[in-house]
């Protein structure tokens, strides 16, 4: 079987395994845990902020992140797929008490016009006020998607201005950093606090992080440990992202170039696909999937008439072609 339902199903190396089984630990709710504090350090260094907070899902971070800069009665504007919105399950409200509005765009982007006539101003006790502005980068249910920096640049400049805060979804920013050789720290500049994934693309099998002021990372660790989020010898983890990290970013070019194959066999156009995750629309979604199943490749729906292909870590370049060829014949 060649799975290509998500970047998530990628299994640690051998060479991670063995990372994992010499890392220094120590109890990380007691602040003692080096390789965890040697993660975060360094992840915050990435992308120019001061500080970062290991927790073990990207969900978790997303909310700790949004939670940092949107109260309970405000709201987060964001894409109308993003996952913060689809894919967390009402989080966001449950926990935070916060609300969403949406604007829609097919490829995820930021659109700015639309999003500055959604913007609510806070006007007193009348209506809801906005507190923060969010993007995923890359954008998964748009099909990987990256958003342009000059884009992110003008968001940033806008929100300053109206004074709200920019939440970024970086679940797969190494993505977007390796096709487009944009430096993690001009993605970090654009927001005030992030989110980033060691468990998607960089293959590591439990992990990500919150990004953001020293103060916003102290409070969201009271948060964590109160959301259930309070990991102890969690060192053996932090150390599968440092590998990670040192191993599996480069490398995400070879997904994408396997994105592109894929892409051309279902007749999309590989040059609207640009990292490692491709949307088919077919109206027979489920059929295709089943079909597909029965020749060996397992892809999953993402709505009633769209399936989603992801390649990843473990999915070589004879893997894709053998699946494009499946997928194309079909
Ligand atoms: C863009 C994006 N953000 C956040 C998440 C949440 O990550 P997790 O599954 O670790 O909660 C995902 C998961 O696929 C994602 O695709």
């Amino acid at each position: 079987m060649i799975d290509l339902r998500s970047d998530t199903l990628t299994r640690p190396t051998d060479e991670m395994r063995a990372a994992m089984a010499r890392a220094e630990v120590g109890d990380d709710v007691y602040g003692e845990d080096p390789t965890v504090a040697a993660l975060e350090e360094r992840v915050a260094g990435m992308f120019g902020h001061e500080a970062a907070l290991f927790t073990p899902t990207g969900s978790m971070a997303n909310v700790l992140a949004v939670r940092s800069v949107v109260n309970a009665g405000q709201e987060v504007l964001c894409e109308a797929s993003a996952h913060i919105a689809r894919a967390e399950l009402g989080a966001h409200g449950a926990y935070t008490g916060l609300t969403m509005r949406t604007w829609i765009h097919p490829r995820g982007q930021v659109d700015l016009p639309t999003i500055q006539t959604i913007f609510a101003p806070d006007m007193g006790p009348f209506f809801v006020p906005t507190a923060a502005i969010s993007v995923e980068n890359t954008h998964n249910f748009a099909g990987g998607a990256v958003l342009p920096l000059a884009d992110l640049r003008d968001l940033r400049e806008y929100a300053t201005g109206v004074g709200v805060r920019v939440h970024m979804d970086g679940a797969r920013i190494w993505n977007a950093h390796v096709a487009t050789g944009t430096p993690f720290e001009e993605y970090g500049a654009v927001a005030d606090v992030m989110s980033v994934c060691l468990s998607k693309g960089l293959g590591a099998p439990v992990g990500s992080l919150m990004i953001g002021s020293r103060d916003a990372i102290a409070e969201a660790r009271v948060w964590r440990k109160r959301m259930g989020g309070g990991m102890r010898q969690v060192g053996i983890l932090a150390a599968a992202g440092l590998h990670a990290l040192d191993h599996h970013v480069a490398r995400l070019a070879d997904d994408h170039a396997h994105a592109k194959l894929l892409a051309e066999a279902c007749g999309v156009d590989p040059a609207t696909v640009d990292t490692n995750i491709v949307v088919v629309h077919r109206s027979d979604a489920a059929d295709f999937v089943a079909r597909a199943r029965d020749e060996g490749v397992v892809i999953s729906t993402v709505g009633p008439t769209a399936v989603r292909l992801v390649t990843h870590l473990d999915v070589t370049r004879e893997d894709a072609e053998k699946a494009a060829a499946v997928l194309g014949a079909l």
